[in-house]
């Protein structure tokens, strides 16, 4: 395979902004998931400040990045405590309003042993953030040099800020998450397309699977096929693989054990983005995220795994000792 990096200095120290969702998490830890009619006793209860992109938007706030939030929340006790949240990590919340008729967004998040988690979402407000709400932010989107987008507000709502991002020439991160269907018009306008293997495998149309390295790559091949500019795959303890024209690169995970892997995609894809936007290659941003999802998947919850700049810069210190002792660094 070949490697590549993309010219990074054109949105260095960009401003980044995040257009999704915010959620409450309710978060139940137990030992296995129950199966259907199953009734299991839970280890704990805790609730989160959650959502994907909020959780996207407070990861490049911990790292240190300039970022603003666009979404709605509801009319519920959740609703100040999700805001000041963001805002207490540096996250400019201006673009966070309320919606009066309904409750803000929540999501039910099973946790068995090995920290792999199934989650639940009531959109709430989230489910109304329509388009009029997305063009009252126009300016922020159009001041920004990075966007991220991910599924967990309507999907004409995406589509729209996707092609709002590229006409005021962002860089546009696009996670495909929670899955669904997406139009090839959507998987062409972003410039990276971030599945898991779970939502890799929805996209090209087969079962949920546990892929092998060349098996994602073939997967990722499709969706470029289909017009995805870049894809970047996030592939847990098999580490991430970009695949973009011409190149397709892999970086191994980090040697870490998992409490809990509840958002370690948005851990990566705000990593990625803050990389970006500091001028970081694409390389390196892709090792620099591969090591922020790591730390996150070390600590129970949402926003609060998400790891900050040093914390980042020591896992990277740690496994380069390691690549050099062991011998990893395996490029696909
Ligand atoms: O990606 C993790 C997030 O998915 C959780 O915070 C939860 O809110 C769901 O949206």
């Amino acid at each position: 395979m070949s490697h590549s990096s993309m010219d990074s200095v054109w949105h260095m120290n960009s401003q980044i902004a995040v257009i999704g969702s915010l959620n409450a998490d309710f978060v139940i830890n137990l030992e296995r998931f129950p199966v259907a009619g199953e009734t299991l006793i839970g280890r704990d209860f805790k609730v989160f400040p959650g959502g994907k992109g909020a959780n996207q938007a407070y990861g490049v706030a911990r790292l240190g990045g300039r970022v603003s939030m666009i979404g709605q929340v509801g009319n519920d006790a959740q609703a100040d405590w999700l805001i000041a949240n963001l805002a207490a990590a540096g996250v400019d919340t201006a673009q966070v309003r309320r919606d009066p008729t309904v409750a803000s967004g929540v999501a039910l998040i099973a946790i068995d042993a090995a920290g792999q988690n199934q989650i639940i979402i009531v959109p709430g407000a989230n489910g109304n953030f329509g388009l009029d709400q997305l063009k009252a932010s126009r300016e922020t989107i159009a001041s920004a040099g990075l966007v991220l987008l991910q599924l967990e507000i309507p999907m004409p709502t995406v589509e729209a800020a996707a092609r709002l991002a590229k006409e005021s020439g962002a860089v546009v991160i696009f996670d495909p998450a929670p899955a669904r269907p997406i139009s090839d018009e959507l998987l062409a306008g972003a410039d990276y397309v971030t599945p898991n293997e779970t939502e890799l495998a929805i996209l090209t149309g087969v079962p949920p699977s546990d892929f092998t390295l060349a098996e994602a790559l073939g997967k990722a091949r499709e969706l470029r096929a289909r017009g995805a500019k870049k894809v970047l795959v996030k592939m847990g303890a098999k580490g991430a693989l970009l695949v973009g024209d011409g190149m397709e690169h892999h970086w191994p995970a980090m040697p870490v054990t998992a409490v809990d892997t509840t958002a370690a995609g948005d851990a990566f894809n705000a990593a990625f983005a803050f990389a970006l936007a500091e001028g970081q290659t694409e390389l390196e941003a892709g090792r620099f995220a591969t090591a922020a999802a790591a730390c996150s998947v070390t600590r129970p919850g949402a926003q609060p795994s998400m790891p900050t700049r040093e914390e980042v810069q020591a896992m990277l210190r740690i496994t380069s000792q390691t690549v050099e002792s062991h011998g990893l660094g395996i490029i696909v």
